[in-house]
């Protein structure tokens, strides 16, 4: 496993270890952000890899006297990759609506040694107003947006970005052809087995994502990051069912 166990933040997820008598609905709640950073790399297959390409591509596309987004930081190792490449006169604003989260970011930006102007806000991403951006970041945030809400979220964020501004977005994917959508989730499966997760955790972790993680295709995405506005529109990074866009204003 690829975690560290040395830091805060960092314990073995176990949400989902016990057999429970009600799965509820999935909350990125304070069990959730204790464990936050070893659940997402055991689940997220390439999730190093493409939290490396946000600092690549925050050395491309982050200008000068502009803003960059954040947009569902967690606990920051976004927001982090983000201070640690972005110009020095430029600024940064990390939006969560977890207060649990919230806490925990502003703590390991503390921690931080870059000393890049950085906000934290606790609010609901609808309520973000985007501004004078070059770069904006979703990192496996807008599959928790309400589907109908997406494309108008979309064409705020690329109305509030300059020429040439970049929005780097993750998600997981569905696949329209079931036999697919069945070899990916299987694959996927294996995945999270192979980092340590019982059959009665990836079962479970399963239900409570019903209707909570909501993920669209990648037709899908790139035809609705076109429609938002947005010239040029790649796939960048995708493992089995899990994507990054790169869309440029
Ligand atoms: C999968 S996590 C994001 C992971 C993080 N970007 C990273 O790279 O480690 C999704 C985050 O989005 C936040 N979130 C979900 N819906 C939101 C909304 N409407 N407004 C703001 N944050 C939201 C959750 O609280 C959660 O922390």
């Amino acid at each position: 496993m690829n975690n560290r166990q040395d830091g805060k933040n960092t314990g073995q997820d176990k949400v989902y270890a016990e057999p429970l008598a009600h799965v509820d609905a999935f909350k990125f709640d304070a069990q959730v952000a204790d464990v936050f950073e070893n659940m997402i790399n055991r689940s997220v297959p390439g999730y190093p890899l493409i939290l490396d390409m946000i600092g690549v591509l925050t050395e491309r596309f982050a200008q000068s006297d502009s803003n960059c987004y954040d947009l569902g930081c967690s606990l920051g190792a976004s927001t982090l990759k983000i201070r640690q490449h972005m110009p020095a006169d430029s600024h940064l604003i990390a939006v969560d609506n977890s207060a649990a989260m919230i806490d925990r970011c502003r703590a390991n930006i503390e921690r931080d040694h870059s000393q890049a102007s950085t906000e934290v806000l606790q609010q609901s991403i609808q309520d973000t107003q985007i501004d004078n951006a070059s770069l904006v970041v979703m990192n496996f945030t807008l599959q928790f947006i309400a589907d109908q809400e997406r494309p108008a979220l979309l064409k705020r964020i690329a109305d509030g970005m300059i020429n040439g501004g970049a929005l780097i977005l993750s998600e997981k994917l569905v696949f329209e052809d079931e036999q697919e959508q069945r070899f990916q989730t299987d694959l996927h499966h294996d995945f999270k087995r192979y980092q340590g997760y019982s059959d009665l955790e990836v079962a479970q972790k399963r239900a409570s994502l019903e209707n909570v993680l909501v993920p669209n295709s990648i037709e899908q995405h790139i035809d609705r990051l076109s429609i938002a506005g947005f010239s040029e529109v790649r796939m960048i990074v995708r493992c089995l069912n899990f994507a990054s866009f790169l869309a440029i204003r």
